[in-house]
């Protein structure tokens, strides 16, 4: 085979909790991540020799070699000793700096499709090594189902949701986890005095229990974002007082999503379109990364 077409999906965090800075410069933290039917299309195609990015619908701004998939097939090459090249050709819908883990994603199809188009050289535990290298958010996106993550975000372990309707407010621009980091690590406040329970929230979600889920469905970085961009916390407020059984920041931003059960009837003034986008989480039939198109 010479040519994969793939999915590659976006995610939410549903609810995020940041720790302590460690010695290596990441901070603990503890989430839930969900995959999205809303994602990006990638095509491979396996070449001779080098490696070649193009991109179509949204525009990313940044050279070649600094898009995470070219990363990501630089790493596979030099891992694997395999002397071919790829072109990659990326459908782009997932905007960059939303905290809707676009690059990440695209990273783990692209480790994804080359495994598969160069028959296997590597296994999971190969791939994950190299999803891990990439970032935080790959490992979860080599096998994209609902995870607690924990660490640096790379410890996961798979939890049952029920199917959700999404509803997603990307606000036209993105904000850097960098900064949104630092900017926690500068409030004094400690940032430790409430508990996550993802256990909690996904039996109240699987039981169809919503009394409660909007607080304790809590995000670290609201604090800093929602103070430097007010807009945001309002879209939130909306979203809440529109009926969703939850809202909030998904990773450090920009985007801001609300939760509705996927059989829930839907709201009339839910319309997709930008700055709205209404997807959708279904366990049985999720199209994940590394499901061909
Ligand atoms: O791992 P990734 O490259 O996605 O992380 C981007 C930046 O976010 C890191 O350089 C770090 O500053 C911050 N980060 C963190 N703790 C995490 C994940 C990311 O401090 N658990």
């Amino acid at each position: 085979m010479k040519v994969i077409r793939l999915h590659s999906p976006a995610k939410i965090n549903l609810g995020l909790w940041v720790g302590r800075k460690r010695a290596d410069g990441y901070h603990e933290l503890v989430t839930i991540m969900v995959p999205l039917e809303f994602g990006d299309r990638v095509r491979l195609e396996k070449t001779r020799s080098g490696i070649c990015v193009k991109t179509t619908g949204i525009n990313l701004n940044i050279p070649e070699r600094a898009n995470l998939a070219y990363r990501a097939a630089g790493l596979f090459f030099t891992a694997t000793g395999i002397t071919g090249g790829c072109k990659i050709f990326i459908d782009k819908n997932i905007p960059p700096g939303g905290g809707l883990g676009g690059g990440s994603s695209n990273a783990a199809t692209v480790l994804l499709g080359l495994n598969y188009l160069f028959d296997h050289p590597l296994n999971l535990t190969q791939l994950n090594q190299l999803a891990r290298e990439l970032g935080s958010d790959v490992p979860f996106f080599l096998q994209p189902k609902p995870c607690v993550a924990r660490g640096r975000g790379e410890k996961l372990r798979p939890i049952t949701l029920p199917a959700l309707r999404i509803v997603l407010y990307y606000p036209g621009f993105g904000i850097s986890t960098r900064w949104a980091y630092d900017r926690l690590d500068r409030l004094k406040k400690k940032l430790t005095t409430w508990r996550f329970c993802p256990k909690i929230i996904a039996l109240k979600l699987r039981r169809k229990e919503p009394a409660g889920l909007a607080e304790l469905i809590r995000n670290s970085f609201e604090t800093v974002v929602f103070r430097r961009y007010p807009e945001l916390a309002k879209i939130k407020k909306q979203l809440l007082e529109s009926g969703m059984v939850a809202a909030g920041l998904t990773g450090s931003g920009s985007t801001v999503y609300g939760l509705q059960y996927a059989t829930d009837p839907m709201a009339e003034w839910l319309h997709s379109g930008s700055p709205w986008i209404i997807t959708r989480y279904r366990p049985s039939t999720l199209s994940g990364a590394g499901t061909t198109l």
